[in-house]
């Protein structure tokens, strides 16, 4: 037996008794007379006591050896400590061993094991089992596990079927590239990694299995950021004979129930937007509603003076700063900066004080007066004390510069508070999104979201205007989940298809076994998919999503940890029908 008890386990309830613990040298502190050893392992910290009087002189001299790191097991008493540690669980008592084993020695970790270490990321990403054995990252798996458990429990009471879909399968049109696989058996052909399973589970509705959910890795080649992984998992369900009514109740008690056991926190019914009302006051499809600094749309309000920035703008938007006006020049100067930065990207930003006694003074008073400046204020909602930003241009790019400003003033004014939640759902997304580069079309959720009750004969005229039945869950200004009531007839999904423009032979080529398969009673049917990773980290309180990943991708798509991805020798890329590619 190697323990008796977990290094997170002893009380002063256990003093006299004999225990046997198993685990890592934390650290060791040697006093010459008297070695004090701490020993960790996932459970906690307890610590260990050699002494000259009490310990045999060959196990003092083992004691001494210890190194960082070092795996050991012990045998002794547990005593009262003289200088105890609250701290700690365990730091009522201590373990007077009276049997020392090694079982194995470690070289000097190259950072320090502790909560808050000396390891930089690339260094711990390269040794990311050391970095587990820290709390911080521990703690974030023991977290995500208890997340992912909660959601079993709950879509298996519901009556959820967890089914398995193959992963080497055929291109998903889910918006990003493909990651592709060789077929050593078929010469010269590929497979491709799923984007989500999202066919696979439209087919299980044909199939039957009436309410499926699967944990689900998924794969997308794009662009990585901190809530972004090329491999990450969903938490992917669909339903048959539902609306999307249905569908939100089942998914917003789902987070609902995850609030209240993971997070402890109750919250009401979720308010649900229009997806063109958050982008109106957001400037994006995913607000964060914890605080206001809603956005006031000023053209009406600026485009009647000689002000030409602002006349001959598409949109005219402010929002107000709460306490805003207590910045000084210097401030409000770095502001102006930090939105002309080229990833934000504006030209400029207008602004005007509210003082406390209700006049105000503004960047552009040539242009306005005290008039003005009061609708600008009563519009943006600014109260005395705030501070009202202005920005002007295209009305797609300002908001999205607005957007961006508006949650960095948030993030630097504390107001996106991590213990806070609100969730929110934005529904009626547009079915099709215009490519701004290539002037195409393409489905802004995915080609097999249904269109709105009546809007199909919009596809030829405005197809920019069709809505669809299509959510997304939205938690802290964070996409936690998306999904959508499908099309389920052939004739439906063949249109879709040309307005996507695909040729009917190549919507045939790529999507012919769903076409059939709708063929053969296929039933209402919607679902949706959470992004695990998103959603266990912004419970967890944070938006990085790869400290919640136990193995996860570096920045740039690679695991440094075993030098992934690498160079196939040559026999392989011979097998594999890949010399001719290397070769060109
Ligand atoms: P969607 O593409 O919106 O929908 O994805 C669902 C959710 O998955 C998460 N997500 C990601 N998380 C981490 N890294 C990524 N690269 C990444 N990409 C997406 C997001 C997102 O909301 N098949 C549809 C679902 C459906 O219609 O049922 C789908 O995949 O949290």
């Amino acid at each position: 037996m190697y323990r008796s008890h977990s290094c997170g386990e002893l009380r002063a309830s256990h003093i006299n008794n004999e225990v046997t613990l198993s685990g890592w040298v934390q650290k060791s502190r040697d006093k010459g007379f008297m070695i004090w050893v701490d020993l960790r392992d996932r459970y906690g910290i307890t610590q260990l006591i050699f002494d000259e009087e009490r310990t045999p002189k060959e196990m003092m001299e083992k004691a001494k050896s210890l190194g960082r790191e070092f795996v050991v097991q012990v045998t002794g008493t547990v005593i009262e400590r003289e200088s105890k540690n609250a701290k700690i669980a365990t730091g009522d008592v201590e373990v007077l061993v009276s049997k020392l084993e090694i079982l194995n020695q470690a070289k000097l970790p190259p950072f320090t094991i502790e909560d808050e270490t000396d390891g930089g990321e690339d260094i711990r990403m390269k040794y990311r089992y050391l970095d587990i054995r820290r709390n911080p990252v521990k703690d974030s798996l023991i977290f995500r596990s208890k997340v992912s458990m909660e959601v079993r429990k709950y879509l298996t009471d519901k009556g959820f079927i967890d089914v398995e879909t193959p992963y080497l399968i055929k291109s998903t049109p889910e918006g990003a590239r493909d990651f592709v696989v060789p077929s050593r058996m078929n010469s010269g052909q590929f497979y491709a990694l799923p984007q989500s399973p999202q066919t696979f589970k439209q087919l299980l509705m044909v199939g039957g299995m009436d309410k499926y959910f699967q944990i689900v890795k998924c794969f997308r080649d794009e662009d990585l950021r901190a809530d972004r992984q090329p491999e990450f998992t969903q938490i992917d369900c669909e339903m048959a004979f539902v609306e999307q009514e249905d569908i939100l109740e089942i998914f917003e008690g789902l987070t609902r129930h995850l609030l209240k056991e993971v997070n402890n926190v109750e919250v009401d019914k979720f308010p649900r937007m229009l997806y063109d009302d958050a982008m109106r006051l957001y400037g994006n499809d995913k607000p964060d509603i914890r605080f206001g600094m809603e956005f006031g749309e000023l053209n009406a309000a600026t485009q009647h003076k000689d002000f030409g920035v602002f006349n001959s703008a598409e949109l005219v938007v402010g929002i107000a700063v709460p306490g805003g006006n207590a910045y000084t020049r210097k401030e409000i100067d770095n502001i102006i900066k930090w939105v002309k930065r080229p990833q934000v990207g504006a030209l400029g930003m207008i602004y005007a004080r509210v003082n406390e006694d209700g006049t105000f003074k503004s960047s552009v008073d040539k242009f306005y007066d005290q008039e003005d400046l009061a609708k600008w204020a009563e519009i943006t909602g600014a109260k005395p004390g705030d501070l009202v930003c202005v920005l002007s241009g295209d009305t797609n790019k300002v908001r999205a510069q607005m957007s961006a400003l508006r949650m960095e003033l948030a993030e630097r004014l504390g107001l996106r508070d991590p213990k806070v939640f609100a969730p929110l759902w934005v529904i009626d997304f547009p079915l099709l999104e215009l490519d701004e580069e290539t002037g195409h079309y393409h489905a802004m959720h995915h080609p097999f979201t249904s269109p709105k009750p009546g809007q199909l004969e919009l596809l030829d005229t405005n197809p920019g205007d069709v809505k669809a039945n299509a959510y997304d869950l939205v938690l802290n200004g964070n996409e936690i989940g998306g999904g959508s009531i499908r099309i389920h007839d052939k004739e439906t999904q063949a249109i879709m298809f040309k307005h996507l423009g695909f040729t009917e032979q190549e919507a045939k080529e790529q999507f012919g076994f769903l076409m059939d398969a709708f063929e053969y009673g296929a039933p209402p049917h919607g679902g949706l998919a959470f992004g695990l990773d998103r959603l266990v980290a912004i419970l967890g309180g944070q938006e990085t999503i790869r400290d919640f990943i136990a193995f996860p991708k570096n920045n740039s798509g690679r695991d440094v940890m075993i030098d992934a991805p690498a160079v196939l020798d040559n026999t392989q890329l011979k097998e594999l029908s890949l010399q001719l590619a290397i070769e060109e």
